[in-house]
């Protein structure tokens, strides 16, 4: 047999029992799938828990994707907590230029270094030539609106994959993981996340971060070099696959979107954290690389989740102590509450009372902040009304503005007035935010795939170790 015709086996057979094992994962896709959507209020999926106390503070779960995906389903009391809220607090603090720059150099090799010097001769190869496909490919990608909203295959991948030969052979393969068909499609509106981030700052609350950026980016650089090659190496036999069209992908965002808008929290996105360790009885790769699958697989588990919950969990207590008459909105990547030792369980272990508020059950309004039901749209609607407003000002601006403002490292078609890359999120026509210079936002977290959607600002950090990660790791 060729040695190409047996890795193609090996391949397939993996790739077969990874998704066998994903079957407990996938019957809950599909249960959600049938889930109908436009529920009532009452009945619609929520990530809002509420910490008791006066004000009452909460803890919100977003998701990676395109905020107009999810926005209809999240339920009236969320919005509401958001926007009762005295002060907001993301993982990290986007709008700081220091956190985007820190973020863009966390993932660069050393001065000097090039992936070719690090690299085994036949992955370097490989990974060439999967980033040479996906260029190709790029146009036909793109849907119509997207190149209505004046974004550019050309543009859009040299803002993920621009300087690809500088970046950390980790954050290499989460940047192919990300330059899927379908990832693609979903480039070009804020993902939720950011647009709350954006939100918070619109409607002049204070906003912060519980991490500073070290904290996400290097236990990422911490996996050491054998692990990161295995861990490449297998990313680039899946998109291999894919491109010969041998295998589909597993999941997509299309599917986190439909888990997220009416998954059920009670179900299997908790059983799925017990069982995380993959189970490779049948699965025909090597014993040794058995092994370092787990490893990888308990050290993302250990070093992204379990201490980052412990951590944010601890700065929300201070943050409360320190504050005791501040409503605040923690709005971290859903993954941290969910599964086992989660940021919940930190601050109940403290004494906190920390309550699943379903949609439906009203919240406690501030005083100063007391609004008859419907003013609440009149007030949303007037909002919307100033926006566009200034936005239509802000074309005016920026047409004015120096090209270099937006984008420092761009090659081919200049960006469109309205397209801003931040934090790795092309965002079309944003809200008014401060002007940030000389940073190559979208290299920051261009890597985070967009399909490994529970967690908020570090993408790959939950999918990883959730379901995600057989696809990253293994497949
Ligand atoms: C990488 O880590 C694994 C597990 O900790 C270890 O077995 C292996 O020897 C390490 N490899 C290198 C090159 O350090
Ligand atoms: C990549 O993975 C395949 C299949 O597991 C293996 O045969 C091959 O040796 C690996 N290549 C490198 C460079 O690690
Ligand atoms: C929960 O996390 C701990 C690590 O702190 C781990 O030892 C334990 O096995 C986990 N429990 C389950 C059911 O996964
Ligand atoms: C392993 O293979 C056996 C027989 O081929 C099958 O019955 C079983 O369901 C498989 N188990 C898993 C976890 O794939």
């Amino acid at each position: 047999v060729p040695p190409r015709a047996t890795m193609r086996g090996t391949v397939a057979a993996l790739i077969q029992s990874c998704l066998i094992l994903l079957v407990r994962a996938d019957q809950w896709l599909k249960d959600s799938g049938n889930c109908e959507l436009n529920k009532k209020q009452s009945e619609l999926n929520s990530f809002l828990w509420t910490i008791k106390r006066d004000p009452p503070s909460y803890f919100y779960g977003t998701i990676h994707v395109p905020y107009t995906r999810v926005w209809d389903y999240i339920p009236d009391n969320s919005k509401q907590a958001f926007q009762e809220s005295n002060i907001v607090y993301f993982e990290l603090d986007l709008t700081d230029p220091y956190t985007i720059s820190a973020l863009t150099s966390c993932q660069l090799l050393p001065q000097g270094e090039n992936l070719q010097d690090v690299l085994p001769r036949d992955i370097y190869r490989r990974l060439k030539r999967h980033l040479e496909y996906v260029k190709l490919m790029m146009p036909s990608w793109m849907t119509p609106d997207q190149r209505g909203k004046g974004l550019y295959a050309d543009y859009l991948f040299n803002a993920i994959a621009g300087n690809w030969e500088r970046k950390r052979p980790v954050w290499v393969m989460l940047m192919v993981n990300s330059l899927t068909e379908a990832d693609i499609k979903t480039r070009g509106v804020p993902v939720l996340d950011l647009y709350l981030a954006q939100e918070a700052e619109r409607m002049r609350k204070r906003t912060g971060a519980v991490e500073k950026v070290e904290e996400q980016c290097h236990p990422l650089n911490g996996l050491n070099f054998s692990q990161v090659i295995f861990a490449l190496n297998q990313t680039l036999l899946q998109q291999e696959s894919l491109r010969a069209g041998s295998v589909q992908v597993p999941y997509t965002t299309e599917d986190l979107i439909r888990h997220y808008n009416c998954g059920d929290l009670n179900s299997v996105i908790f059983k799925h954290d017990t069982s995380q360790v993959p189970n490779f009885k049948n699965v025909t790769l090597p014993p040794s690389e058995q092994v370092t699958a787990q490893e990888i697989d308990s050290y993302f588990r250990q070093e992204l989740i379990y201490k980052r919950n412990e951590r944010m969990g601890k700065r929300v207590k201070a943050l409360l102590e320190e504050h005791p008459d501040k409503s605040f909105f923690f709005a971290f990547g859903a993954g941290h509450f969910l599964g086992n030792n989660t940021v919940i369980n930190v601050l109940r272990r403290q004494g906190y009372e920390v309550e699943h508020t379903p949609a439906g059950q009203p919240i406690k309004h501030l005083p100063h902040l007391l609004f008859p039901p419907d003013s609440l749209e009149l007030l949303e609607k007037a909002e919307r009304k100033m926006l566009k407003k200034k936005r239509r000002n802000k074309q005016k601006k920026q047409r004015h503005r120096h090209f270099n403002d937006l984008w420092v490292n761009m090659v081919h078609s200049p960006p469109p007035p309205m397209v801003r890359i931040i934090n790795g999120y092309i965002t079309v026509q944003p809200p008014e935010r401060p002007q940030h210079h000389n940073y190559d936002y979208h290299q920051v977290y261009s890597a985070a795939p967009s399909f490994c959607s529970l967690s908020s600002l570090l993408a790959m950090v939950i999918c990883l170790t959730t379901i995600q990660n057989l696809r990253a790791l293994v497949l």
